[in-house]
């Protein structure tokens, strides 16, 4: 019998500890680990347009590893268990899938953003533009608009941890946007500025990593990093742009360059002016917030804090029960 027939199909969004599943996922991500005992397992990354859940291969390692292939979508069960607090998929038994099945609708497997990126997009290119008088810097965002616009809502903020999805790259670069302008005015530093920086610091993420079929590191990402070639995008569309002033151009570069804040955390230079140190921490703030908030959602744990997350160097509250 079909495993699928008469049952109805689980998105992942539903997907229950303790619970069986059976449905279409697709594979985005799969590694070969190795158990302590030496014996080789798979840990892989399945979504649906509902969301994604990790979930393990223990047996038959060998064969699934050279049957499954990543971006595609296989007929899975398995049971849902608990593992580091975080609901863990047990994969019981994979086999290949045809497009005709009748079950299957390939729509299922579209990520969708959980907002509306156009609106989000322009609404932070208003806020922008509402705060530039400086005509080159109007200019180069027209320029970013022209090269980037399709890519720039679509992105990955970054590949796991926080702002991993859809137009996580664009909220997170509108939340800083929409968090320096009043830092800005009440430290009397350059807006305008610390707006373009902010614009481009991690732009350079959209050829760090790709997201399609799957997320994974380019080669350019792998061996230069988002930080230079997001500076090399600058570089790039400002020289389209005639007699664009020199010492502003550095300026920008050396937001870019140094938004990580240390050299041990990838920056060549550490922030060296005002806007910079501003970019920097406000940035981190955005990344740190939104991986307390993550955690606060997904979290499983029956306590009231989370397990060590080595990410934030401490276990955070995640539940409110006192
Ligand atoms: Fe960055
Ligand atoms: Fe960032």
């Amino acid at each position: 019998m079909d495993f699928l027939e008469n049952q109805k199909k689980i998105l992942i969004k539903d997907f229950e500890t303790g619970k069986k599943i059976n449905g279409y996922y697709k594979i985005q991500n799969i590694n070969k680990r190795v158990k302590k005992n030496g014996e080789p397992f798979l840990t892989l990354t399945l979504m649906d347009k509902t969301g994604k859940i990790q979930a393990k291969i223990w047996d038959a390692v060998e064969y699934y590893f050279k049957l499954i292939n990543i971006g595609e979508i296989y007929k899975i069960n398995g049971n849902i268990n608990e593992y580091n607090n975080k609901k863990d998929l047990k994969i019981d038994k994979l086999s290949t899938v045809s497009q005709d099945d009748k079950n299957f609708n390939s729509e299922d497997f579209i990520e969708q953003a959980s907002f509306n990126t156009e609106k989000l997009f322009d609404e932070m290119i208003s806020t922008i533009k509402l705060n530039l008088k400086n005509k080159y810097l109007l200019e180069l965002t027209d320029l970013f608009i022209e090269k980037f616009k399709d890519q720039f809502k679509k992105h990955y903020g970054a590949q796991k941890i926080h702002h991993a999805y859809m137009g996580g790259l664009l909220e997170h670069t509108y939340s800083i946007i929409k968090l320096v302008i009043p830092i800005s005015e009440q430290y009397s530093i350059d807006k305008e500025l610390l707006l373009i920086g902010t614009l481009f610091h991690d732009i350079g993420k959209i050829y760090e990593f790709d997201i399609e079929p799957s997320i994974n590191t380019t080669l350019k990402g792998g061996l230069i990093g988002h930080i230079v070639l997001g500076n090399n995008i600058f570089i790039e569309l400002k020289n389209k742009i005639n007699d664009f002033p020199e010492d502003l151009s550095t300026k920008i570069q050396h937001l870019i360059i140094s938004h990580h804040g240390e050299k041990e955390f990838g920056s060549p230079e550490i922030p060296k002016t005002c806007e910079a140190l501003t970019l920097n921490i406000i940035d981190l703030l955005d990344s740190k917030i939104r991986i307390f908030k993550e955690e606060i959602e997904n979290s499983e744990t029956k306590g009231i804090f989370s397990d060590y997350l080595p990410v934030l160097n401490r276990r955070i509250l995640v539940s409110d029960k006192t």
